[in-house]
């Protein structure tokens, strides 16, 4: 079958960096589409270290252990999803920096999704819901972002999904 823009193909080794504010689907998104063993959560890694998935006084310890085994796995040459918001350059350039030290495609996937739908998402779960002023923040940084400048830090590829039923098409083949 020809592929279609609602194909995607991700290399067997590569890294997918999910990029979207708090409640704009990542978790659900990689959960659906990746293997359990292949996603690091910065929500996880709160967890493990500190007192559950919200707790901000371990997000040092949280990512640096992200990080460490992000890159034993790129040197290992496993395919690996990162779930965490990564709305800022400085976060997406540790991200890419160990995809490149074991010569492996670092792959975008923003949810550039409505505001409203996020906003509603965040307010409307059970738990961990964010402040709304933090999820209006992290939606002006989503908006300052641009497929090109994604590019020019180092992303192979970049896919902006911009709705729900984007999000719902996309077909993930990993090759
Ligand atoms: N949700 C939904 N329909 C989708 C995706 C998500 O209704 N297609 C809901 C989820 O059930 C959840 C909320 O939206 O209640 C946020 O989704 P989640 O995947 O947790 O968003 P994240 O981007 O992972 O948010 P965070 O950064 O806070 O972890
Ligand atoms: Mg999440």
């Amino acid at each position: 079958m020809e592929p279609d823009s609602r194909d995607l193909i991700v290399p067997g080794d590569g890294l997918v960096v999910l990029i979207g504010p708090a409640g704009s689907g990542k978790s659900t998104l990689a959960r659906a589409t990746f293997a359990e063993d292949a996603i690091l959560s910065s929500d996880a890694f709160r967890a493990r270290l500190g007192r559950g998935e919200a707790d901000q006084s371990v997000t040092a310890a949280a990512f640096a252990a992200l990080h460490r085994e992000l890159d034993d796995r790129m040197s290992a040459g496993l395919l690996t999803v990162v779930d965490a918001t990564s709305l800022t350059r400085g976060a997406r350039r540790t991200l890419i920096r160990s995809a490149q030290r074991w010569n492996r495609l670092a792959i975008a996937l923003v949810l550039d999704l409505p505001p409203e739908v996020v906003i509603a998402r965040n307010a409307g779960r059970g738990e961990r819901v964010v402040p709304e002023p933090a999820v209006r923040r992290q939606l002006a940084m989503l908006g300052a972002l641009t497929d090109e400048g994604l590019r020019r830090e180092g992303f192979s590829t970049v896919r902006r999904l911009g709705s729900p039923v984007e999000v719902e098409s996309l077909r993930v083949t990993i090759d």
